[in-house]
């Protein structure tokens, strides 16, 4: 029997459960995904059920496990990442949350945050953690937690309860309670972790209320994380690699050298840009943070997040139905040269980096009798690149570095005509990789650096292989056009819902 040499990945995001084999060449074997359900109980609260959380991710691993491709014997290690900023809080004792999750997309801490600002607190908290006061990160969740349940923070202080974000979740279910613990990447997205020490930090847990006794141990992203517990499938297989699902990718995509930067296009946009060793504080609203830690060392990152990227596709299929399929929009988008001067700012959800604004909502601009169908999807696509040119606009200036290629995975980053928007727009290369499955890769990857499967980077950056490069076509002047034309729709979108 051959030595160990398969991966497990389990790839927890925001709408479903995945869990992805793949072997030492970075070849997907086996893979199993489910979704699970999204509950919206008020406006503007988003929740899951971590119960549901564990069933799904637990029937992907042991669907992929039980694949005739797979022997347990064959598998070196598991790797584990995560939508991040999730918030779950349960009981030590019985391991039953003690409320539903508050998913990050959750926006009721909106006045708590705005209360820490007023007060004074935004220039400290962005000091200490490189984030920003904005519901997104768990540390207000947990703190919205504590306050709205009776008895809570005490039953916290005496250890009774723990808090966790997903991965932290998982990692105690399958070691069955032995194995409280985060990794560093995870840590700096809670508000609660001071960026230069990557440790819980005393001043934010004071601002926020939280109790040290039932946060994580905050480990490097890859090396022990227990085993699987006995009983479960798996068990006994070491945990060997843990990372939030966007330094995840940025793993996955190779991107080790400081400089070098990946693109994810999903119902978001998150663009990281890795900056080495040195912390890059951002002058531009881009967010700091752990890319990952590896032997004590971390490695940072800075990072832009749009909220609403292939949203914006699926909204022009399911409400407005002007296409079955994001393939059709694609296609007839590319039937176009330009989408008639029209404008679309899909700030459905308010605008994210570098813009920050809660109160902006969509809109369409520069409509003229003779938009058709095809502009309008052109319109879309070319939203999604132009909120992305301005993320890099904003990461160029803060890091003084010259992107040369822009690595892209995420669904969206199929579409060969979205991607040379993109191009036109950058003016580098956007480079697609042969496996778009970066997230789960990235995981698999730092679990195999973990056991020892590979003995480092390099090994990893040779077997990185791009499928596609776009390069700009036509002239510069045209997509500085239009880029100028979409920063003067977005100052008229900007502040909507405050009016
Ligand atoms: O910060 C949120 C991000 O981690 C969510 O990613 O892929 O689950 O939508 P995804």
């Amino acid at each position: 029997m051959s030595d160990p040499h398969l991966l497990l990945a389990l790839d927890q995001g925001t709408t479903s459960s995945r869990a992805i084999v793949f072997n030492k060449s970075g070849q997907k074997v086996a893979v199993a995904q489910r979704e699970f359900a999204q509950h919206y109980p008020r406006p503007g609260w988003v929740e899951h059920d971590a119960e549901e959380i564990w069933a799904t991710q637990l029937a992907v691993m042991t669907e992929v496990l039980e694949s005739p491709d797979v022997t347990m014997s064959a598998v070196a290690a598991i790797g584990i990442t995560n939508q991040r900023e999730t918030l779950v809080v349960w009981d030590r004792a019985s391991g039953r949350p003690v409320a539903p999750a508050i998913v990050w997309q959750d926006r009721r801490t909106a006045d708590d945050c705005a209360r820490w600002r007023e007060a004074g607190h935004e220039e400290q908290v962005t000091a200490l953690t490189g984030l920003r006061l904005d519901p997104y990160f768990t540390g207000s969740k947990l703190a919205w937690l504590l306050r709205e349940t009776p008895g809570l923070r005490e039953r916290a202080k005496r250890g009774e309860v723990l808090a966790g974000t997903i991965d932290t979740w998982l990692l105690w279910k399958l070691t069955d309670g032995a194995v409280h613990a985060t990794d560093a990447s995870n840590a700096s997205r809670t508000l609660l972790c001071n960026i230069d020490t990557v440790a819980w930090d005393d001043a934010l847990l004071a601002l926020m209320e939280v109790p040290r006794a039932m946060l994580p141990e905050i480990r490097d992203s890859a090396g022990d994380f227990g085993r699987v517990a006995d009983g479960l499938p798996g068990a006994g297989l070491p945990i060997a690699g843990v990372a939030g699902d966007q330094q995840a990718a940025l793993f996955g995509q190779a991107c080790f050298e400081r400089g070098m930067a990946k693109n994810t296009y999903g119902t978001g946009c998150f663009l990281l840009m890795q900056t080495g060793a040195e912390r890059v504080a951002s002058a531009n609203n881009l967010l700091t943070t752990v890319a990952w830690r590896l032997r004590g060392r971390p490695a940072y990152a800075l990072e832009g997040s749009v909220f609403v990227a292939g949203a914006a596709v699926q909204w022009a299929r399911d409400e407005l139905k002007l296409v079955s399929s994001a393939e059709e929009l694609s296609e007839l988008a590319g039937s176009v040269p330009d989408a008639g001067g029209s404008i679309l700012v899909p700030a459905f959800a308010g605008l994210g980096a570098p813009h920050w604004d809660p109160y902006a909502r969509g809109t369409w601009m520069g409509l003229t009798r003779g938009t058709g169908r095809a502009q309008l999807c052109r319109a879309v696509l070319e939203s999604i690149a132009l909120q992305s040119a301005d993320l890099m606009q904003a990461m160029m200036q803060d890091s003084g570095l010259e992107l040369k290629e822009l690595r892209v995975d995420g669904g969206a980053s199929r579409s060969d005509v979205l991607m040379q928007i993109q191009a036109d727009l950058l003016g580098c290369e956007v480079v697609r990789p042969q496996e778009t499955e970066t997230t789960a890769l990235g995981a698999a990857y730092l679990a195999g650096l973990g056991v020892g499967l590979w003995s480092d980077r390099e090994e990893i950056a040779a077997q990185w292989a791009q499928e596609r490069v776009f390069v700009r076509e036509g002239e510069r002047f045209r997509h500085d056009a239009l880029w100028k034309d979409w920063q003067r729709a977005v100052r008229r979108a900007k502040a909507w819902a405050r009016e």
